[in-house]
């Protein structure tokens, strides 16, 4: 089974201790093995996608794998060819990839880029067979790196058109998602993370505290952090709750991929900015400010603000509302997260930011929801808030331009909580 669609994809973090080389390994393990060692990425390598390779010899025993770890790096394919360099020698590597097959979750490149072109390096390897994944969207690679294998006299696989691999190129296609839908809409990648009671409590009036769901749940919204460019909040958050929005993972063992993503705060009059400034214990400022990201309004907000967050090395970036609504025009604050190098966000909440994304049927100033991560406790909480619980608002008129991918939605437990990963049609979506 490929352990990614209906499956919790942070246990394949568990994974990332490979096998001993030698050791046999099934196709199906390779694929399982591509997409975990693939997650060495998570939030290094943007914008490229994230990209995992196996290597098994003409027996089918493992020899290596390799991700495309950062931005510049090697790709996965010339990594696992370095590195199994290093380890075997060149001479042994040679009897190694005879007759071997390599699982790869994208195709291999054709064109020289930041680095040299992967097709090319496996072209005169001797191996009996390439299956990648996917086909890569990128106009200077789609085809042609498959091409350049079979010229090589190299069995090119597209899993997409096998049927023995037809699921694992469904998680692969899921893998590249950011990537592929910038190549295609030009447009960030936006995630919703909404945590859930049973009655659809999603924050409390007045000081009340409680998890709306349990330990495991949280964990994997913390993967999610792991996975896009930046997450954001809205200023009632920041002001409710002073989160950290960093990562804080139980299974990562490499505390080098524990790396705060860029923190965006959806501030367009600067109350919580205001309020973080003047001296009160906001993390968002005291620990690491250059990775947080204040949106404000071009109006209204004073000079001096500004002045004295950009002193404190937070960014602020000028965003136009619409002056009807007092919302931001969600195109503008696409472009403005792009200018600087963000190409996926997870908006995180709260109630407001729910109902911005989800309850406004006008789309300029709605963010463009690609996917909807929700997370649904049995609790029913509405009772438990003196002050009246805040429910998640859905306006039945905008959200029926959401049209969800129904053949996609999937469904994971998280011990007492439900998962959902519910991808949004990208037409209704942008
Ligand atoms: N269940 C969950 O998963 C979850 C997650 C996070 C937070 N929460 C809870 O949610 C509560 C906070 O919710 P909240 O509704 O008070 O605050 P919020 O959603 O964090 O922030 C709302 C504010 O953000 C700004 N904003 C949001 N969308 C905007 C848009 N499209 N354009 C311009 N500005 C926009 C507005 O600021 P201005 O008012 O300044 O104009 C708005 O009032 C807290 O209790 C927190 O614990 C729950």
């Amino acid at each position: 089974m490929i352990r990614w669609f209906n499956h919790p994809k942070d246990e394949l973090l568990r994974d990332l201790a490979l096998p001993g080389s030698g050791t046999p390994c099934t196709p199906e393990a390779a694929q399982n093995l591509a997409l975990a060692v693939a997650l060495r990425g998570l939030g290094s390598v943007s914008p490229n996608p994230l990209v995992g390779a196996v290597l098994l010899d003409s027996a089918n025993h493992f020899v290596g794998a390799a991700a495309h770890e950062r931005l510049g790096g090697l790709h996965a394919e010339a990594r696992l060819l370095a590195d199994l360099t290093k380890s075997l020698g060149a001479k042994a590597l040679q009897q190694k990839l005879k007759g071997g097959r390599l699982f790869v979750t994208l195709e291999p490149c054709a064109h020289e880029g930041r680095t040299p072109s992967c097709a090319r390096a496996l072209a005169g390897s001797g191996l009996k067979e390439v299956i990648y994944g996917v086909i890569d969207p990128n106009p200077l690679v789609r085809g042609k790196g498959a091409g350049i294998l079979r010229e090589a006299g190299i069995n090119a696989v597209d899993a997409s058109s096998h049927s023995d691999f037809k699921p694992w190129s469904a998680a692969c296609e899921d893998l590249a998602g950011f990537f592929r839908h910038n190549i295609s809409t030009g447009r960030i990648f936006t995630g919703l993370k909404i945590a859930s009671s049973m009655d659809g409590v999603v924050a409390f009036e007045g000081d009340r505290r409680i998890w709306i769901t349990g330990e495991r749940a949280r964990a994997y919204g913390h993967f999610l952090r792991m996975a896009y460019d930046a997450i954001a909040v809205g200023a009632g958050t920041v002001l409710a709750d002073h989160p950290r929005l960093n990562v804080r993972h139980p299974f990562l063992k490499d505390p080098s991929m524990s790396r705060t993503p860029r923190r965006v705060v959806v501030d367009p009059r600067g109350r919580a900015l205001e309020f973080a400034l003047g001296g009160n214990l906001v993390p968002l400022v005291t620990e690491e400010p250059e990775t947080t990201v204040w949106l404000i309004a071009q109006h209204g907000v004073e000079l001096d603000l500004v002045h004295r967050a950009e002193a404190r090395g937070i960014k602020v970036i000028a965003v136009p509302i619409e002056p009807e609504s007092g919302r931001f025009i969600w195109s503008e604050v696409d472009g403005a997260l792009q200018a600087l190098g963000i190409r996926s966000v997870l908006l995180e909440g709260g109630a407001g930011l729910y109902a911005s994304a989800l309850g406004s049927g006008d789309g300029r100033t709605r963010p463009f929801v690609n996917k909807i991560h929700l997370f649904q406790s049995p609790q029913i909480l509405g009772d438990r808030s003196p002050a009246g619980a805040k429910a998640l608002r859905w306006n039945t008129s905008a959200s029926s331009q959401l049209s969800i991918r129904q053949d996609r939605v999937q469904l994971f437990q998280l011990d007492c909580d439900w998962g959902f990963e519910i991808p949004l049609d990208t037409a209704a979506g942008v």
